[in-house]
């Protein structure tokens, strides 16, 4: 067996190798795992290890609008029964060893790692991702697991402080109680078991409530940590809409949440958890955002079609980083708009479990409404249409990749969440205008430079505050441990999920003075 490749930089940590599409076996039996995966067809509320059952809603596949499940609307008594056990299994998860919470955290890897077909083919299924998406969601659910674990053992050790002879004094951080786990459907594997192993490992009972699109995922997920050693005491599954997450987020019990998904439900939970009695609790948010790349003149063409192409389409669109509005200096910007359209022109659009596909379908029947009536609304300014020379598949939840010209950046305020670009132009003298009216829509996640001029590359960086800043590259698929993931002003409060100070924010600190 050859020794996987260690990160030189952190000799401990590897990412998880995923799979080589390069290699015709590898692919054949990346497709085999995925042929011969048990469903899993059925997704119920877990409390104290035991199935709770509710009224039931079928779970819809995006690529087909067929059934291909059913899942258990909790209500609120289900959300305060999940509560309760959770904090009835706080005491005895918070006093585990940071090392044994570790432990199970890097099972749960091995375990995903090893269950691979069953996690792509439900990626493939409830979510409608493409196969390489799938596979970048697993590989990065791994990355979590392990990375947090990791990091339980660096920044969660008790470290000695110094003081004056005749007393020791000790820092250490703890569990805060029952974290609730709000997460969204776009990545539904990797950012639920990121919020709810970063908890886990902080020594907080969770109890976890998945988006309601797709339950099944995480239903395994959480079977899969419970079978890791995590007891069934400390994690708790809730399914259901927003009247489980508004319970949870009301309860008494609750000492922190961590929610991704829009930053309307976030400003929600907010306001709720400000107006309740009893403690101040955290809240880590990871929301949305307008993101723009800049383009200028000295620029490489080629690859910024190929980078904006991958930025805007892949996933469908459906990424919180992905790019929604690209801002090219003037002299170049009718060749890069035409390569871009022609490069769009070449997406396959498609049932996701056809390793060919480029973009699978949207969510759900909702999203795609709103997506296709933004492309009506904005009909006299289209560029490009997927569908003006192709016919779009005719089941399942597709939207034409769609480029869309603004007169200015300003003109975009909303995250427009799926496969459709917005472009601008600007010249010289008016780059200053440019990153103020990028600013105007309030967000700051990510954020695409293309220059050859490093000068401009830190200017526009440094006037900018976004989280993630990507130059020269496509500005999706942050590595868990190597680009650390969140943003600022209305796209998030921080930490940075899959950094150094992520799991911090979950535990609460403690000094033990000791006169000896
Ligand atoms: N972490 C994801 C990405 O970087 C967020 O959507 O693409």
């Amino acid at each position: 067996k050859i020794p996987l490749p260690r990160n030189l930089y952190a000799p401990e940590r590897r990412n998880s190798p995923g799979v080589e599409f390069g290699d015709a076996a590898s692919l054949k039996q990346l497709l085999a795992d995925i042929a011969e995966a048990k469903p899993v067809y059925s997704a119920h509320s877990i409390i104290d290890g035991k199935e709770r059952t509710a009224t039931r809603r079928p779970v819809l596949a995006p690529a087909t609008g067929e059934a291909i499940g059913e899942v258990s609307d909790a209500d609120e008594a289900v959300a305060r029964d999940a509560m309760a056990a959770a904090q009835g299994g706080f005491a005895r998860w918070s006093a585990t060893l940071i090392e044994k919470r570790a432990q199970m955290l890097d099972r749960a890897g091995d375990l995903l790692e090893q269950r691979r077909g069953t996690f792509i083919a439900l990626l493939q299924s409830e979510g409608g991702k493409t196969l390489d998406d799938c596979v970048a969601e697993w590989r990065e659910a791994i990355d979590y697991c392990r990375y947090y674990a990791l990091q339980a053992r660096r920044s969660l050790a008790p470290q000695a402080m110094p003081g004056p002879t005749g007393e020791t004094n000790e820092l250490r951080y703890r569990g805060r109680g029952v974290f609730v786990c709000i997460s969204p459907w776009n990545f539904p594997l990797a950012i639920f078991l990121g919020q709810v192993t970063a908890a886990l490992a902080a020594g907080n009972s969770v109890v976890a409530k998945p988006a309601e699109q797709t339950p099944l995922i995480a239903y395994a997920a959480v079977r899969l940590l419970h079978e890791a050693g995590i007891p069934t005491s400390a994690l708790q599954l809730v399914t259901g809409d927003g009247v489980a997450g508004g319970a949870l987020v009301d309860d008494s019990r609750v000492a922190g949440v961590a929610f991704t998904g829009s930053t309307e439900v976030a400003r929600i939970i907010n306001r709720t958890l400000a107006q309740k009695d009893g403690p101040i609790v955290p809240f880590v948010a990871e929301t949305g955002g307008v993101n723009a790349m800049i383009v200028d003149a000295t620029a490489l063409p080629e690859q910024v079609t190929d980078d904006v192409v991958s930025s805007v389409f892949r996933s469908a669109g459906q990424r919180c980083s992905a790019l929604r509005l690209l801002c090219v200096q003037e002299h170049v910007a009718d060749h890069v708009f035409k390569m871009v359209e022609g490069a769009a022109r070449e997406l396959t659009l498609g049932n996701p479990s056809q390793p060919s596909t480029h973009v699978g379908p949207v969510i759900d029947t909702e999203s795609k409404e709103r997506l296709d009536r933004w492309i009506d609304s904005h009909a006299s300014r289209v560029r490009y249409r997927w569908d003006s020379d192709h016919t779009l598949p005719s089941r399942g939840l597709f939207v034409p990749p769609t480029i869309i010209e603004l007169p200015r950046a300003s003109d975009l305020k909303e995250e427009v969440f799926g496969p459709i670009l917005h472009v601008v132009r600007w010249r010289a003298h008016e780059l200053p205008q440019l990153l103020d009216d990028i600013e105007s829509n309030g967000t700051g996640l990510t954020l695409g430079i293309h220059s050859r001029i490093d000068a401009r590359v830190m200017q526009i960086a440094d006037r900018l505050s976004n989280g993630n800043v990507y130059v020269n590259r496509n500005m999706i698929g942050a590595v868990v441990g190597t680009q650390p993931f969140g943003g600022t002003r209305l796209s998030g409060t921080g930490p940075k999920a899959g950094g150094p100070n992520y799991l911090r924010r979950f535990a609460t600190e403690q000094v033990v003075t000791v006169n000896t």
